[in-house]
């Protein structure tokens, strides 16, 4: 089961890369996060490289557009055979539920607050009411539009599996090793943590992907989280 919380993503614009790394590690990794790197540059041949080792996408391209251009989007996407894909909740509800209301859709999971803002640069953007209450309130958002989930940073997993439930997917990006560098990351716990707060999937870019040897990365977050 832990092998299908750990989600990794395949952060490069080249697609020998990206299938190499899927290679590597479709043993132990079931689900890879397809971004707008390789999609803008490959389209559905990055889906279709990932389904056909027998692996899931997590179609990661956070649509933040009028309701009737996200509802399109969605059925498009539905046609590509991801089973979950991101829409920012910022789009608002009518924008959030013309999405939800597509039949036979992918799960959807709505992005809250980014992982890499922080309370100053959401004062910046002229939210004030700091991070953790601005992730509730979209989570919330996100529940009232009939979406299956939402993504937040580890450091409110808690708050959200307590104010929307088990049946709410969490997804968890922001995930470091204990004394890893966070890059642009500012809010960040390890994968023990996030699981143990409630995720239902984290997402890792950097620390796997990145790693001299990516297959041992990925082992040592699944066996951490496993104990779980
Ligand atoms: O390399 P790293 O582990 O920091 O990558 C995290 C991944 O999660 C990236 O692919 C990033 O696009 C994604 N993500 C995020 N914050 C969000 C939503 C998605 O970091 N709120």
């Amino acid at each position: 089961m832990s092998k299908e919380k750990l989600i990794v993503a395949l952060d490069t614009g080249d697609l020998k890369k990206a299938r190499c790394i899927v290679n590597e590690l479709s043993g132990i990794v079931k689900i890879f996060k397809v971004g707008s790197q390789l999609f803008a540059r490959y389209g559905p041949k990055a889906v279709d490289m990932v389904n056909k080792r027998n692996c899931k996408v997590f179609l990661d391209l956070k649509f933040h557009d009028i309701p009737n251009t996200v509802k399109s989007a969605v059925e498009s996407a539905k046609e590509l055979g991801v089973f979950m894909l991101t829409l920012h909740t910022l789009g608002g509800k009518e924008m959030l539920k013309a999405a939800s209301g597509v039949p036979k859709r992918p799960k959807l999971v709505g992005v809250t607050v980014l992982t890499s803002l922080n309370n100053e640069d959401l004062s910046y953007l002229g939210i004030n009411r700091g991070v953790e209450d601005e992730v509730l309130e979209l989570a919330r958002l996100a529940k009232e539009s009939e979406l299956d989930g939402a993504v937040c940073s580890p450091k409110e997993i808690a708050l959200i599996r307590k104010k929307m439930g088990k049946d709410f997917i969490i997804v968890a990006p922001g995930i470091r090793l204990i004394g890893e560098k966070t890059s642009d990351q500012k809010r960040v716990l390890t994968p023990k943590e996030a699981i143990k707060l409630g995720a239902d999937y984290i997402v890792v870019g950097r620390p796997i992907f990145e790693a001299k040897e990516p297959i041992k990365a990925a082992e040592e977050i699944v066996k951490e989280i496993s104990d779980e």
